[in-house]
């Protein structure tokens, strides 16, 4: 047990999904898995663990941005042994060829955060992808027919900048960055940092660029499939 999460050694499977919000990790739980049940639900920060084809996998909501994703995988990979970390989120479109619902399965991520930053002193790390989870991602996102781009997650510490419009993202759509969320690069570098996979995939549900936002239904069924894609990357990891 540690100050965030409630559940036994042993309560999470060796691969755990992590959206930012607790309400979709209870839905992908209920709506996804066999024989779910709550394993951690301090702060309604609700984790499951149950089985996807037969296989256990754990869901576990993170909060929103990389402090709060940072105290979950942190204790996830210390305390309970998880060895591969499956972000499934949402991301703000940051290029025009990426349309909503397109998948992004972050390559690498930028980011702004000081929490990557000050790990490093003098350098300028490059927070990166597992290779075998990103290989089976780009598979299956293929086999099952999904439209998604590979490449560099811009992950932001700032959801409101003080810049207008495009302003508080400088230079980086000019460089590659697809996409912006809040969470991928403190992922990737926890996982660097003791050992462990890591794999973030987004759903694009609005572009800042067009101003293109994904309609109710449409959010429903791409994050169903964004969802079976991750559990049978996680089945298979
Ligand atoms: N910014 C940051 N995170 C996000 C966004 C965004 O525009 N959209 C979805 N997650």
């Amino acid at each position: 047990m540690t100050p965030h999460n409630h559940a036994k050694p042993g309560d999470y499977a060796e691969t755990v999904l992590l959206p930012g919000d607790p309400l979709r990790a209870k839905w992908v739980a209920e709506t996804f898995l066999d024989d779910a049940r709550l394993v951690n639900s301090v702060r309604n920060c609700l984790g499951y663990t149950g089985t996807w084809k037969g296989k256990p996998v754990s869901v576990q909501a993170t909060g929103m941005g990389q402090p709060s994703l940072s105290i979950y995988v942190h204790e996830l990979i210390n305390s309970y042994e998880v060895q591969n970390l499956i972000r499934i989120g949402t991301c703000g479109g940051l290029n025009a060829g990426v349309k909503v619902r397109d998948l992004i399965i972050a390559q690498g991520a930028t980011t702004d955060s000081a929490i990557v930053r000050d790990a490093f002193p003098g350098f300028n790390y490059s927070p990166i992808a597992d290779f075998g989870l990103l290989r089976s991602s780009v598979e299956k996102a293929e086999a099952a027919g999904l439209r998604y781009h590979v490449g560099n997650m811009f992950s932001s510490d700032v959801f409101y900048h003080a810049e207008p419009g495009l302003e508080g993202y400088g230079t980086l759509p000019q460089h590659g960055i697809l996409g912006v969320e809040m969470e991928a690069a403190a992922l990737y570098t926890l996982a660097a940092r003791f050992g462990r996979k890591a794999l973030a995939v987004c759903t694009m549900t609005d572009c800042l660029i067009t101003r293109d936002e994904l309609s109710a239904e449409d959010r429903q069924s791409s994050l169903k499939e964004m969802v079976t894609l991750a559990l049978d990357v996680a089945v298979d990891s």
